[in-house]
């Protein structure tokens, strides 16, 4: 399925032409198809046919609370990082023991609030991180339910800020050490061991990073029975990559089978949990964006034509900060003042004064000022990264739910970028 096609020359979200959503909520604007997101759950979820399985969506990749909702409302589980994402998921419907928390520096009142509030496992990434667990369940008089994140030292073959499974990581504990911590967690009269826990990295686009971190989990479950402790499940994490150019990723079939063939070569039925993100959201978005003006600037005998367009690196962050390719397309390509444009190449920049500001390199476009463009694939690690620089308010987020439009956060206001600032006294 495919959540933003043309029709009539015109592209659209599901049935909704996305000029109509320029003209209603402005730009820049986030647009996001509902019916996408499901899709990509239940494609998932499917895969797994009747294997015990939990999805726990990684809140990070996108947590605006109407794409928590239509997730929560499939049934699924949700993977967080933070006080913030807990009370996300709980102001969207999110049920709380379907909840993993991740994360490598949970405070004391993180945690309180993570058992208060009745979540499902902690990912413990730090034997430190374990005992505060331990102390601030006995002070509550809880029991926490556990799992130790290793790291399988794995490398996933993605970019270095995105891989997470090496040994050198800060994330996770280091499997050789694992029995070790399992032991005392073992121990602890307020800690339930439950499950091993890893996350190797994103945007994977091969299956074999994967089998290779399980078959690594599972040597690691092996050696814990033969010691007594008897793992409940295993979560493999995130990392299933998508199409941003011509990416080949595993279908989400290949990517469970690969898991699946694993487990069964291994003889393990344990129930297995996975924490997609990206997958799930990152082609059901676009950042609509307004051409401002094109220029040329001219260096000797060198050209380069710009497209200054309304959004820039702080709406949108992933060009600037991986080099990440995101498809920028014209979204009236067959209007009436488009069939006068010619084709040229752009280097297509925002607003921000740095740089860095670049959306897109050398793209292929035939545009004029006051056309709307459409930053394709931007509903993972987009809005959820975007900042406040160069005193910009973000954006406005839209969901379109077949030919009915949501607008599912306002854009920010003037008075709400000094929200919270004040004065000094005068002298
Ligand atoms: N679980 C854990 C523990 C994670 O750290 C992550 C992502 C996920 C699950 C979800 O991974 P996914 O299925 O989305 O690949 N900002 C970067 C991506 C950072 C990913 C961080 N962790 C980007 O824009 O590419």
């Amino acid at each position: 399925m495919q959540a933003f096609t043309f029709n009539d020359g015109v592209m659209h979200a599901e049935s909704v032409p996305l000029p109509s959503i320029a003209e209603e909520f402005g730009t820049p604007t986030y647009v996001y198809s509902r019916a996408f997101i499901e899709h990509q759950w239940r494609n998932l979820d499917d895969a797994f046919g009747d294997y015990p399985h939990d999805i726990h969506y990684a809140v990070k990749a996108n947590s605006n609370i109407a794409v928590l909702n239509v997730l929560a409302q499939l049934g699924s589980g949700f993977d967080i990082v933070s006080a913030g994402e807990l009370y996300r998921v709980l102001q969207a419907g999110g049920d709380a023991s379907k909840i993993v928390f991740s994360g490598v520096a949970k405070s004391r009142s993180d945690i309180e609030y993570a058992l208060n509030s009745g979540v499902g496992s902690l990912n413990i990434e730090s034997t430190a991180e374990l005992k505060r667990i331990n102390s601030v369940a006995l002070e509550l008089g809880k029991t926490a339910r556990i799992a130790l994140r290793v790291n399988p030292d794995v490398d996933p073959q993605t970019h270095p800020y995105i891989s997470t499974g090496l040994a050198t990581a800060k994330f996770g504990i280091s499997i050789d050490a694992a029995l070790e911590v399992y032991q005392l967690a073992n121990s602890m009269a307020n800690i339930q061991v439950h499950g091993v826990a890893c996350h190797i990295g994103s945007q994977i686009t091969t299956t074999s990073p994967f089998s290779d971190a399980l078959d690594r989990v599972i040597d690691l479950v092996e050696r814990l029975a033969e010691h007594g402790i008897h793992i409940k499940q295993l979560d493999l994490g995130g990392g299933l990559g998508i199409r941003y150019a011509n990416e080949q990723p595993p279908t989400p079939q290949a990517y469970v089978a690969a898991m699946l063939d694993t487990l069964k070569k291994r003889g393990i039925t344990l129930p297995v949990a996975i924490e997609p993100g990206r997958y799930i959201v990152g082609n059901a978005g676009v950042l609509l964006s307004r051409v401002e003006y094109l220029k040329t600037n001219t260096a000797g005998d060198k050209t380069t034509n710009f497209a200054i367009i309304d959004a820039g690196m702080n709406d949108l962050m992933r060009p600037s900060l991986y080099q990440a390719h995101h498809n920028i397309t014209a979204v009236d390509a067959n209007s009436e003042a488009s069939s006068s444009r010619l084709l040229s190449h752009y280097e297509v920049v925002g607003p921000v004064c740095e740089s860095a500001d670049v959306l897109g390199s050398n793209r292929a476009l035939a545009i004029g000022a006051g056309d709307l463009i459409a930053i394709e694939s931007a509903g993972a690690y987009s809005f959820v990264m975007a900042s406040n620089y160069n005193s910009r308010p973000r954006t406005a987020e839209v969901m379109v739910d077949g030919d009915c439009t949501h607008l599912i956060r306002a854009r920010e206001t003037m008075a709400q970028l000094i929200e919270g600032e004040s004065t000094l006294p005068s002298k």
